[in-house]
């Protein structure tokens, strides 16, 4: 079934600089950049392609050259050709997708998540007399359960920002949070600003609820893309962003940014919120990973305390555990004013009926000392982070990689545009990894490469070599070939 396509012109802007270095035929560059928008999500399975004579003119090349592309698609599987639908996007069986079907032979840095907390097991067990006492009810409560909205409101107020059980809920995981609150707080055709780059999940889930996104840009601290002084967010233009656009929401992470690791100022803080409460915006803040501190010179508070009594209400905050104490508990939550999270419990039933009981109580019981969870996250993170900046130091020292103060990433500057190139090559040496522009609007992005912290020193620098690997074949020609690269490795 064909349930979807994609226009020429958002096809081309997805394919940005797709020739760039490639010294082999241009039909193979051109195969190989629509492979990788494939494999990492940006255009998904079962998509008409654009009309190969539509895209030629496009594109200003030979017809012959895009069906030679094409025809390459087809026989690696990643098209089928269907009657009157011309090129149908699908995934081939054998290749493995972020996010899925990654074996034990591929290292994933598709994901910047941590491993499970040691406690985990633990903390479930002490759970059990609460679990049997819980089992007389429905385990349906769309709101969350009473016990755990209460530790999340406590973390609050002992984190200085004073929160009752009203305003909050629990959702399963931060991206169901955002998914609903872009379906219950917008309409479509709404205006939301976004960060640029961002989680890709996030403008996923707002452009499914119909919005129109507002770029403003964050840049990565040493990376080499703005004098040093002038990283992170450009208050002019964020400010701008609300002036220009009034938007209905705005989906900020202010501390330790994905994929940037950049923070907020409290200054820019109070800006937003004040200008939010001028336009009427609602403003989504990913908190998912500010509790994960290496070594921040700052501290800051629980987003909406930059706000006043005018000015606090405009911030929705959204947390989760998925990357304190695992991501497989699915277990998130969104702070908001009674009045939202009314709205949202209401709204909750078109798409799930709530979040597992079981989990519940572990995340209650984990939320009450938390300490040592983050403790240890930020010992780990450390580990990481030097690990990182020393293998990457050594092996690619034109590369300029950030050092951050905390998060789970950093945004490596290559240096040339060969991000894309650099992913698919990585492939062929058993690591997968997601191409700069994954995390943009439009194709750019293509010299950053996002590097997850949260491995072992050992699976980082496996991963570092087999980058090595990859950029070795980049750089001394095209990393375009007709064979299938996941032949010798799957
Ligand atoms: C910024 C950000 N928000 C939300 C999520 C999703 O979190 P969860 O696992 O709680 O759904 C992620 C996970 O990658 C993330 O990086």
């Amino acid at each position: 079934m064909v349930d979807a396509r994609i226009g020429t012109r958002a096809f081309i802007a997805l394919l940005g600089d797709w020739r760039v270095t490639a010294t082999g035929p241009s039909y193979l560059a051109l195969f190989d950049r629509i492979r990788l928008l494939i494999l990492d999500g940006r255009i998904a399975a079962d998509t008409r392609l654009p009309a190969e004579r539509d895209l030629a003119q496009a594109l200003g090349v030979s017809r012959t050259m895009v069906s030679a592309a094409y025809r390459e698609l087809r026989d690696a599987g990643y098209t089928r050709s269907v009657r009157g639908s011309g090129s149908v996007t699908r995934l081939p069986g054998r290749a493995p997708v972020a996010g899925h079907d990654a074996t034990g032979d591929y290292i994933d840095f598709t994901k910047a998540t941590m491993p499970s907390y040691p406690g985990l097991y633990a903390a479930t067990e002490r759970v059990m007399g609460d679990w049997a006492a819980e089992l007389g009810g429905t385990g349906i409560d769309p709101f969350g359960s009473l016990a755990l909205r209460q530790a999340v409101a406590d973390r609050y107020t002992e984190r200085g920002l004073p929160t009752s059980v009203e305003q909050v809920m629990i959702t399963i995981g931060a991206q169901h949070a955002i998914a609903l609150l872009a379906r219950t707080v917008m309409a479509r055709g709404d205006r939301a600003v976004v960060e640029l780059p961002s989680y890709p999940h996030a403008y996923e889930a707002l452009r499914v609820a119909g919005a129109r996104l507002v770029p403003v840009t964050v840049s990565a601290r040493g990376s080499g893309a703005v004098p040093d002084g002038l990283h992170g967010w450009d208050a002019a233009e964020l400010a701008q962003s609300f002036a220009r656009t009034s938007p209905a929401i705005a989906y900020l992470m202010p501390d330790f940014h994905n994929p940037t690791g950049e923070s907020m100022p409290a200054e820019l803080r109070e800006q937003v919120l004040r200008d939010a409460a001028r336009h009427g915006t609602v403003v989504i803040v990913d908190e998912t990973t500010s509790e994960l501190d290496i070594d921040r010179p700052e501290s800051y508070l629980p987003f909406a305390a930059y706000g006043d009594s005018a000015t606090a209400d405009s911030a929705v905050l959204i947390g989760s555990v998925g990357k304190t104490v695992w991501a497989g508990l699915r277990v998130g939550w969104v702070r908001a004013t009674p009045a939202i999270i009314r709205k949202l419990a209401g709204a909750r039933f078109s798409g799930d009926l709530g979040t597992p009981v079981l989990e519940q109580l572990i995340v209650a019981d984990l939320l009450r000392d938390f300490e040592p969870v983050l403790a240890l996250r930020s010992e780990q993170l450390r580990e990481g982070r030097e690990t990182l900046i020393r293998v990457l130091g050594e092996t690619f020292p034109d590369w300029q990689v950030p050092r951050v103060h905390g998060g789970l990433s950093t945004w490596v500057n290559l240096g040339a545009p060969l991000s894309s190139q650099l992913a698919l090559a990585s492939r062929a040496q058993g690591l997968l990894i997601t191409a700069g522009p994954r995390f943009g609007l439009d194709g750019a992005l293509e010299r950053f490469m996002r590097i997850p912290l949260g491995y072992s020193p050992g699976e980082l620098e496996r991963g570092v070599a087999a980058l090595a690997a990859a950029w070795r074949s980049v750089s001394s020609g095209p990393v375009v070939s007709s064979t299938d690269l996941f032949a010798e490795v799957v």
